[in-house]
């Protein structure tokens, strides 16, 4: 598959490092030309920068940018994103207080995404359980990553099922987009607990059969 990364960033790194081990086609798009360029090279194998302004060649598109960023990010490039599958990864945290999350009760960053994508785009969530010094890893404590994915279009899910398990990822469906908002407090939780448990930002959420 083709793979366009939104975010020359930390899970740009994690999920471009991921795609490239999975022998996908990744393409990197930031706001900042050269540090697109700068990680394409990076990540080797089938992976470029896209040229300011070209069209996104990804069936997937991994938006790689913070909360509430994503949602201008949605708006700017909305004439790119009909008929791709859009994965949200964000954890929106909220950075006044950083002990809530941003969004209002009774939603998340990924619905809300969905309403602003054109019509008929899916949502995909997901990644945004593991942490981008893992992906780059590709492992926690010698322990596979799960990649719990919510999302309402099957097909789109089976896609991102796909990004992860090539790249050596457990892919885990936990069922529709509105799981998200469960998602987002698990990983706003798994961030929460980093310092005080000194985790240091490698531990991984993962289910046990
Ligand atoms: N880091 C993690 O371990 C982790 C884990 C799970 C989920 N997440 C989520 O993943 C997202 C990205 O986190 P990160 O740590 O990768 O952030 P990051 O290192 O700051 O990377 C984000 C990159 O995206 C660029 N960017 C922002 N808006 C853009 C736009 N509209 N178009 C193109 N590029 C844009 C930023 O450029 P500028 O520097 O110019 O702003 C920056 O290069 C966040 O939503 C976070 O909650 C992170």
């Amino acid at each position: 598959m083709k793979v366009t990364i939104v975010g020359a960033g930390n899970m740009g790194r994690g999920i471009g490092t991921r795609a490239v081990a999975g022998g996908h086609q990744v393409e990197i798009v930031d706001r900042d030309p050269v540090e697109a360029g700068k990680l394409a090279e990076e990540l080797g194998g089938s992976a470029t920068a896209l040229e300011p302004g070209a069209p996104f060649g990804g069936e997937i598109v991994v938006l790689a940018v913070y909360y509430p960023g994503s949602k201008d990010a949605v708006q700017a490039y909305a004439d790119q994103l009909a008929g791709k599958v859009v994965v949200d990864i964000t954890n929106p945290v909220d950075t006044q207080t950083w002990d809530r999350l941003a969004t209002p009760p009774g939603t998340s960053a990924a619905e809300e995404l969905a309403q602003l994508v054109p019509q008929g785009t899916p949502v995909v969530k997901a990644f945004n359980t593991t942490f981008a010094p893992t992906l780059v890893a590709g492992e926690a404590a010698g322990q596979q990553l799960d990649v719990l994915i919510a999302g309402d279009d099957n097909d789109a899910k089976q896609k991102v099922t796909q990004l992860a398990a090539d790249g050596g990822l457990r892919p885990i469906d936990v069922g529709p987009l509105v799981r998200a908002q469960q998602l987002e407090q698990l990983g706003f939780l798994h961030i929460a607990i980093q310092e005080p448990l000194n985790l240091g930002f490698a531990s991984a959420v993962k289910l046990h059969p």
